[in-house]
């Protein structure tokens, strides 16, 4: 009898689908290649945030200024991989328990999709064949590699690495030069600056950090800076040695010496060898063309998650998820990507969702911009010696609704999804004044800004 769903792929996007679609009694299998969790749980978000969190305990332990005096304070990068690899390891043992009590069948197999049967899709793996009358193309991304001389030479001897390699590397390199200076390379040359790597970033465009507000970010690259980071900005990359990298900048030909480099200049739709074609789904540049049903060109075929590129964010693949399930279930549901929340776990971190102030005039947007520095909040001062931080709101003039929020300081990841919140419910300046946020809480300056609007 053919599965009512099958999920091709086990990661954010996948695993919360089949999760879902089994808890609605549906039947289900979930096919997964590599390991459940995919590359958030495996060789992504959470390892990286493992490694962050030991780098930054150790900052803070040499720090000498809240009245804290330890001596000798040393770090084990090698412990610090064996833990990240506990927390990974219960965490996939989690995701594949609870598929199990959701009564979704796992195959650790990779799939692939040959084309259609009586009853549905036909996905082949591990040498059987799964019919389903719904699918669903979750099969993530994987790392772009541009075409320069030596690079994919440097990529199999182990001289460059991908967040994948990098995450497992047991011996820290004296310098890493970084190929792009986007979410991936700014996180890494955190950790690995906190530990005492000499961290060269060199990226294409003018600024780090891809698309969000500009001054933020500016301050941002002044704080890495300061952790002895450097970066060259506006630089080509031509060839990568045995030893350095070669890149153009000004006209100029010049070098960065490197006893590892990492390559993270974004990810690519993974969708090579999934058999997409078998069945006629539609695709561009390389990802999977969906509607804001996650639905793709073919009846019955969904795309969530990275595979769609329309944003690479584990969050945005599980919204997506329910989206897709939620339509296989005849539930009304549509997906929205205004008030999507993006941090940079960066020190501190760099938290934003929605319009940034250039991104809406661009609009067209008349927009009224409440930017405060964080020492607003008593909290922040009291946990942030001798750190700056800053914070924005974007209003909609004509209508007093907030439509975009930044913020530069520490563990703004968990407050930025207020902001989310508010945007998604479309409220004023004067509805956010009229909540009670508790105190003292860094997330409070959001009361205190829109209480200057
Ligand atoms: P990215 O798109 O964030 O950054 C790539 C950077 O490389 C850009 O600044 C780009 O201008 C630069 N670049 C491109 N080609 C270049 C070249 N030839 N030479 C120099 N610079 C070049 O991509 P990244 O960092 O690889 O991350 C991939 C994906 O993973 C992103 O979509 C991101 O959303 C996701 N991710 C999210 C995290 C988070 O939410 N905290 C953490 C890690 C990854």
């Amino acid at each position: 009898m053919a599965y009512d769903v099958i999920v091709l792929g086990g990661g954010p996007g996948g695993y919360s689908a089949a999760e879902k679609a089994g808890a609605a009694g549906l039947k289900t299998v979930c096919i997964e290649g590599r390991a459940y969790g995919g590359t958030c749980l495996n060789e992504g978000c959470i390892p990286t945030k493992a490694l962050l969190y030991s780098g930054k305990m150790y900052v803070h332990a040499k720090e000498d200024v809240y009245g804290v005096h330890a001596e000798n304070v040393t770090i084990d990068h090698n412990a610090v991989i064996d833990r990240k690899n506990k927390v990974v390891k219960t965490l996939v043992s989690g995701v594949e328990a609870t598929l199990k009590s959701k009564k979704v069948e796992m195959v650790k197999e990779y799939g692939k999709v040959v084309g259609k049967g009586a009853e549905g899709y036909l996905v082949e793996a591990g040498g059987k064949t799964y019919e389903g009358k719904n699918l669903i193309i979750a099969t993530g991304s994987v790392c772009a590699i541009i075409p320069i001389p030596g690079l994919k030479e440097g990529l199999a001897s182990g001289y460059v690495l991908t967040n994948r390699e990098l995450l497992d590397m047991r011996e820290l390199p004296k310098k890493l030069v970084v190929l792009g200076g986007g979410v991936i390379g700014l996180e890494m040359a955190t950790y690995l600056a906190m530990v005492g790597v000499d961290i060269t970033i060199i990226e294409m465009l003018d600024h780090i950090a891809g698309n969000t507000d500009k001054d933020l970010v500016k301050d941002l690259q002044k704080s890495c800076e300061k952790m002895g980071m450097h970066f060259i900005l506006k630089a080509k990359v031509t060839e990568v040695k045995a030893d350095r990298v070669v890149y153009e900048k000004d006209g100029k030909t010049m070098e960065a010496e490197a006893d590892k480099v990492l390559l993270s200049i974004g990810r690519r739709a993974n969708t090579k060898d999934v058999g997409l074609e078998n069945i006629g789904v539609e695709m561009n540049r390389g990802a999977v063309v969906t509607d804001e049903h996650m639905k793709t060109n073919v009846p019955n075929v969904y795309a969530i998650g990275d595979v769609n590129a329309k944003i690479m964010l584990a969050h945005v693949a599980y919204r997506e998820a329910d989206v897709a399930v939620n339509n296989i279930l005849g539930i009304k549901d549509v997906m929205r990507y205004n008030a999507v929340p993006s941090v940079i776990y960066t020190l501190p971190e760099l938290s934003s969702v929605g319009e940034t102030e250039e991104s809406a005039k661009a609009k067209g947007i008349d927009v009224r911009v409440i930017k405060l520095p964080m020492s607003y909040s008593g909290r922040f001062l009291v946990e942030n010696e001798g750190v700056r931080g800053t914070m924005k709101l974007v209003f909609n003039k004509k209508y007093d609704t907030l439509i975009g929020a930044q913020f530069l300081c520490n563990y703004s990841s968990e407050f930025v999804a207020i902001c989310a919140g508010y945007i998604e419910m479309e409220l004023t300046a004067k509805d956010i004044q009229q909540i009670i946020m508790p105190h003292p809480t860094v997330a409070e300056i959001i009361r205190e800004a829109v209480n200057q609007y």
